[in-house]
């Protein structure tokens, strides 16, 4: 069903959106990528085997106005963007609100402006789909802008789906996933996450491409619409 479909998967240049762009692929999708680095896109077309550019950064919302004014309409629209902001991590009574604002910059508000011009350019029968974490499900002590942060995602996917409709919003919730963000940690970090996933149903953390099947999902479930999508081992049941 997504044969011929022109997709955009902006944050497709790398990890959860990679992998996304190449299953998509896969189905016989046209896949476009964007982000804000021309170098890492070019790289990421290579490793698909072709597809369509673009630099783009969400916060710009003129940006994001003229890139759909010339990039044309698309099938589906996926967001897998999202920056590591300084707020993630540390005691709420210290952070610095400058920073805990700056988290939202990416993941909400360029999501936000993505459905916001983006969604005159959906197809009939397509889709917007975001991301967002289980984080805000389950909190860790330290977390508390980010677990706000990915709660705000669940609750524009509702508001975006009753007032887009009959476009379908949807958006997926990952739990750990192995990305490059992850190889990159340095080692103690790395096994300390890795800890942190093992006690759970499925005792490990994701595979991008394991990920990757909600967002297909998403796009191919015509009767799907403000759904979030946990894909999490069981990690918010037990873990
Ligand atoms: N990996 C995990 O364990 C995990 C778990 C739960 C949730 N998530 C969420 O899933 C999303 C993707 O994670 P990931 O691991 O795939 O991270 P990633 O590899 O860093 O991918 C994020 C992508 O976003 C792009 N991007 C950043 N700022 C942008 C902007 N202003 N405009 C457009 N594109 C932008 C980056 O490309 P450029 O550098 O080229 O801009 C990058 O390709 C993130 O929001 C993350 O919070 C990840």
């Amino acid at each position: 069903m997504l044969e011929g479909a022109r997709i955009l998967v902006v944050g497709g240049g790398s990890g959860i959106g990679f992998a996304v762009a190449q299953a998509a692929k896969g189905e016989g999708g046209h896949i476009a990528i964007a982000s804000t680095s021309p170098e890492k896109l070019a790289a990421a077309a290579g490793r698909l085997g072709g597809a369509e550019t673009f630099r783009l950064d969400i916060t710009d919302e003129a940006a994001v106005q003229a890139f759909f004014a010339n990039a044309g309409d698309f099938d589906h629209i996926v967001t897998t963007a999202g920056d590591w902001g300084k707020a993630r991590r540390g005691p709420f009574v210290e952070i610095d609100m400058a920073d805990a604002e700056a988290l939202f910059r990416v993941r909400f508000w360029g999501a936000a402006i993505l459905a916001k011009h983006g969604s005159a350019h959906v197809r009939p029968g397509g889709s917007i789909t975001l991301t967002s974490g289980m984080s805000a499900f389950r909190p860790q002590k330290g977390s508390v802008m980010a677990t706000a942060m990915a709660g705000s995602i669940e609750h524009l996917t509702y508001g975006l789906a009753v007032e887009l409709a009959p476009i379908r919003v949807n958006a997926v919730f990952p739990g750990g996933v192995a990305t490059e963000i992850f190889a990159g940690l340095p080692d103690n970090m790395r096994k300390a996450e890795e800890a942190r996933f093992a006690s759970q149903p499925l005792p490990r953390i994701a595979e991008p491409g394991e990920v990757a099947q909600a967002y297909l999902y998403a796009m191919k479930g015509h009767y799907t619409t403000g759904q979030i999508i946990k894909v999490d081992g069981g990690g918010e049941l037990a873990g």
